[in-house]
């Protein structure tokens, strides 16, 4: 107790507590943060060169090939409460924590599947303090309701990381690290794609756009689901015309289409999935309705666009039946190794930090996308792309 006690005040001594997202540790190489696919140049766009982003991995003394932080001291324990296992995301993110603490890494990982409840989290926690383990990863199904967990960690005297979606607490200092993606961005990149797609192909006509949220109140919905509706409110010809939570798997996914196709019908020319999944599901309810998935929504076909790009969501990207995947980055392993590798050294630690991501399409229209005076990057989806990711 004493020596975690003493270990505390030193990582609290050293952690900057203001918000600026940046980077992870000054002396770990942090190519997984901070990119968000934005270009330096347009003639970098119109290369298309392929980007694999986050799965280019640093070069650092405590890297191991992977580019996870092999930790040669004592044994760490690390209690991980992860949401469950409702999409493939997830289970490409619980592999990759899974897979960089490891014994061999110098890891006791004690992993917790909440199994979509936030009770079962506050309980995981609860065990992982009554554990006295040395550090807690939480994924936190969703923003609210955290500040009693927390603070009896806090209290305990362990650190905790969040990971992937965020908190909403008032005290920052209940957590140690948030380490995630800007899932506004995601949004606002999907929606600039459309809006530039639109553009190029001269399309002024009505818009009709149904939204599958993810789960209601989890950071990804939020940032995604608002992002849309910003747009939406700046095009004068997009309708938003429902938006009913998929929670993020392809059942619901599947019967929220169907609801909308009784609904709506042939108004509908965009389904926004907030995730591959639901895009599974979206996808299987048109095709049995009759509907032509495609791009040519002005004859007819309804577009698809999704999030997560995993490998099932980037060959339906290929094939052209999902128009646009805007990448949610689900390999948080080497990430998080690299932040507690941060706090064992005393090194400085950003409070925030964002991961890389990038946009995928099949579709050779829209080479880069304009937000906020920032451009970003389509990369243009080839198998060889598909053939290289990890997941
Ligand atoms: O929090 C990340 C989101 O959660 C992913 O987009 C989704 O697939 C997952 O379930």
């Amino acid at each position: 107790m004493q020596k975690r006690l003493g270990r505390i005040i030193s990582i609290l001594s050293i952690i900057n507590i203001q918000s600026i997202c940046i980077c992870g540790c000054t002396d770990q190489n942090s190519s997984y943060l901070q990119d968000y696919g934005q270009m330096v140049n347009e003639t970098e766009a119109d290369s298309n060169a392929s980007d694999t982003s986050f799965n280019d991995v640093a070069e650092s003394e405590s890297l191991d090939e992977a580019g996870i932080y092999v930790n040669t001291g004592d044994t760490i324990t690390v209690g991980f409460s992860q949401i469950g296992a409702e999409s493939d995301w997830r289970l490409a993110c619980t592999n990759s924590v899974v897979s960089a603490f490891t014994a061999e890494n110098g890891y006791n990982l004690i992993y917790d599947d909440a199994q979509q409840k936030q009770e079962n989290q506050f309980k995981a926690i609860r065990e992982f303090i009554d554990q006295d383990v040395d550090y807690i990863i939480l994924d936190p199904i969703v923003e609210t309701g955290w500040e009693g967990a927390l603070l009896e960690a806090k209290e305990a005297g362990i650190p905790v990381i969040i990971v992937d979606r965020r908190v909403s607490v008032e005290d920052d200092s209940l957590y140690t690290a948030w380490v995630g993606a800007d899932f506004y961005l995601e949004g606002a990149r999907a929606c600039a794609w459309l809006d530039a797609f639109l553009s190029k192909k001269n399309i002024e006509s009505e818009i009709g756009i149904i939204d599958i949220q993810g789960t209601l109140g989890a950071s990804a919905q939020i940032g995604r689901s608002k992002a849309l509706e910003d747009a939406v409110d700046t095009h004068d010809n997009w309708t938003l015309l429902a938006a009913e939570s998929g929670d993020f798997v392809k059942a619901k996914g599947r019967e929220v289409m169907e609801q909308m196709i009784e609904e709506y019908g042939y108004k509908i020319d965009i389904v926004y999935c907030e995730n591959d999944n639901e895009a599974y599901g979206a996808i299987e309810a048109l095709t049995d309705a009759g509907y032509k998935i495609g791009s040519d929504i002005e004859n007819g076909d309804v577009m698809i666009i999704s999030f997560d790009s995993t490998r099932e969501g980037l060959e339906l990207t290929l094939d052209g039946t999902i128009a646009v995947d805007t990448e949610c980055n689900p390999l948080y392993g080497p990430v998080l190794t690299q932040t507690i590798a941060c706090l064992e050294n005393n090194t400085y630690l950003q409070k925030e930090s964002y991961v890389l991501e990038s946009q995928f399409s099949a579709d050779r229209t829209v080479y880069s996308t304009r937000i906020d005076g920032n451009t970003y990057k389509v990369t243009i989806l080839s198998q060889d792309i598909i053939d290289q990711r990890v997941y």
